[in-house]
């Protein structure tokens, strides 16, 4: 007998044909009804047993979580929530799950919190929000690709360990299959990485940009979808320490063409997930809902989940320059009331996750795209304006996230370039290669990079980064 998946079958005509499915208890009520989810669907399929017929100590076995394999008539369904359920002809439990076991962890079936589900992450995708969220997250990596690649650009994959910092912030992971006990040592006392597997030291990756730009430089338009590493010590619920990142580089490009894309990207992304996740959304938005009810008037949102998708697909985002922010934000009513952990009190200052969702969520009531930063709080590789002051960098802020992407149109310019990374006081071997793209053919190009945790984390409505991917990865937590 073919056997179907839960959402495929649930498609079907009630025509009493014989249908088999396999999947996992979620409940068994009354001896009779067994509810079955495969995770093909937030839907469970619902079987009808006539436990007279079958024998008992079988169906002592059919207990939450236990995998079982259904085989009988699909009929039109007599209970409500379905159009179709199946009289059950033969049934076998290929995997038990003690009933008293069961009640010790997260698949029993009382509510738990998601800091509960955490610590049980290899069964939490048994729970209707992880399946929910993790369909999702699957379905918009798979709008990531369609975008780019119906619009000309090429997929690359860019180094995991690598011997650059490419954001020049030092928080990386370091690679190395040096005995930690013993290491060689130079003669001034320090490590001898010259000893090391590489030959140099190495790190995971903070950002697959630099590489992109060189094949930007060949191919015109390339994106990466990779994994991204941070040692950064952010306990916060927009931080990890592995997470995925797409970074799109586009050669004679500038940085208006940058915003334009990562405005129509991420616009393209949302709407694929309107369309085609509307069952998952569904469950996210009342799960939300439900979350907002515990909290007090004043912090919950106006808008339902999909609403607020809806906005974000329906309207421009507002370009702001990081001049005109600062004017708003030392005049805004927070700031004077020293509302502000961060006040803000000088041009210059750097933009605190606080400022970014004032801007974002009470000034401009929608998605914000900052540009012309301060040079110094930036990376050194984003391109000088004229001012000498500020660079061609953008931010995009989102309700709730704060920043989702940061980008910018690259120092094209050899001296410029050469310049700035003396002065801020990087390894210029380190970057040979990438000053020398500057030398030869060297053109305008612009890129950004967007954290995919960040995106799926504002389409889901989950308010915990750690909620979106299956093993988040945090500070002092590798479990799993
Ligand atoms: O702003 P960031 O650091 O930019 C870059 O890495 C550039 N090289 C990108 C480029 O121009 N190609 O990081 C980009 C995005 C952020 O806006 C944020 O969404 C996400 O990556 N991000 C993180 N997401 C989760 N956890 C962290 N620790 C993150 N750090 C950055
Ligand atoms: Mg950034």
């Amino acid at each position: 007998m073919e056997y179907k998946d839960v959402i495929s079958l649930l498609e079907m005509p009630p025509s009493a044909n014989d249908v088999a499915v396999r999947g996992w208890v979620r409940s068994f009520r009354s001896n009779r009804f067994i509810a079955i989810n495969d995770g093909s669907t937030i839907k469970n399929v619902q079987c009808v047993i006539d436990f007279e017929n079958f024998d008992e100590a079988l169906i002592k076995r059919i207990t939450v979580g236990s995998a079982v394999e259904v085989s009988g008539n699909l009929v039109e369904s007599q209970g409500q929530g379905q159009k179709v359920e199946i009289k059950v002809s033969t049934v076998a439990v290929l995997g038990d799950a003690n009933p008293e076991e069961v009640k010790l962890t997260i698949l029993s079936p009382k509510r738990h919190s998601l800091e509960t589900l955490r610590e049980q992450a290899h069964l939490r995708i048994r729970t209707n929000t992880f399946g929910a969220v993790m369909r999702l997250r699957s379905k918009l990596s798979f709008a990531v690709h369609e975008y780019f690649q119906k619009n000309g650009y090429y997929y690359m994959n860019t180094p995991i360990i690598t011997g650059s910092d490419a954001e020049g912030a030092g928080e990386m992971f370091r690679v190395s299959t040096l005995d930690p006990k013993n290491p060689p040592l130079s003669d001034d006392g320090s490590v001898d990485y010259g000893e090391d597997f590489f030959g140099k030291e190495s790190n995971l990756t903070v950002s697959g940009q630099l590489a992109a730009e060189t094949y930007a430089m060949g191919l015109s338009k390339v994106y990466t979808f990779g994994p991204t590493f941070r040692a950064e010590n952010s306990n916060t619920s927009r931080h990890l320490a592995e997470f995925w990142m797409i970074e799109p580089e586009v050669a004679f490009c500038d940085l208006d063409g940058n915003m334009d894309l990562a405005e129509d990207f991420i616009k393209y992304v949302i709407n694929y997930a309107i369309t085609n996740c509307g069952d998952d959304l569904e469950f996210l938005e009342k799960r939300l809902f439900d979350e907002e009810k515990t909290k007090p008037q004043a912090e919950r949102s106006e808008l339902s989940l999909r609403d607020k998708l809806d906005f974000v697909v329906n309207n421009n985002f507002k370009r702001v320059s990081y001049t005109e922010a600062i004017d708003i934000l030392k005049n805004s009513k927070p700031n004077k009331k020293k509302k502000f952990k961060y006040p803000i009190d000088a041009w210059g200052a750097d933009l605190q996750s606080e400022h970014e969702r004032f801007l974002v969520e009470k000034h401009f009531k929608c998605p914000v795209i900052l540009f012309d930063y301060p040079a110094d709080i930036k990376a050194f590789y984003m391109r000088l304006n004229e001012d000498e002051k500020t660079v061609r960098a953008m931010d995009v802020l989102f309700p709730g996230i704060g920043e989702i992407v940061g980008g910018s149109q690259r120092e094209e310019r050899y001296d410029v370039l050469k310049q700035k990374i003396a002065d801020m006081g990087i390894d210029q071997k380190e970057l040979w290669w990438y000053l020398e793209l500057r030398k030869f053919g060297t053109a305008k190009h612009s890129g950004f990079g967007l954290g995919f945790e960040r995106l799926v984390q504002f389409v889901s409505g989950m308010g915990n980064i750690r909620d979106v991917i299956p093993y988040p990865r945090s500070p002092k937590n590798a479990e799993f």
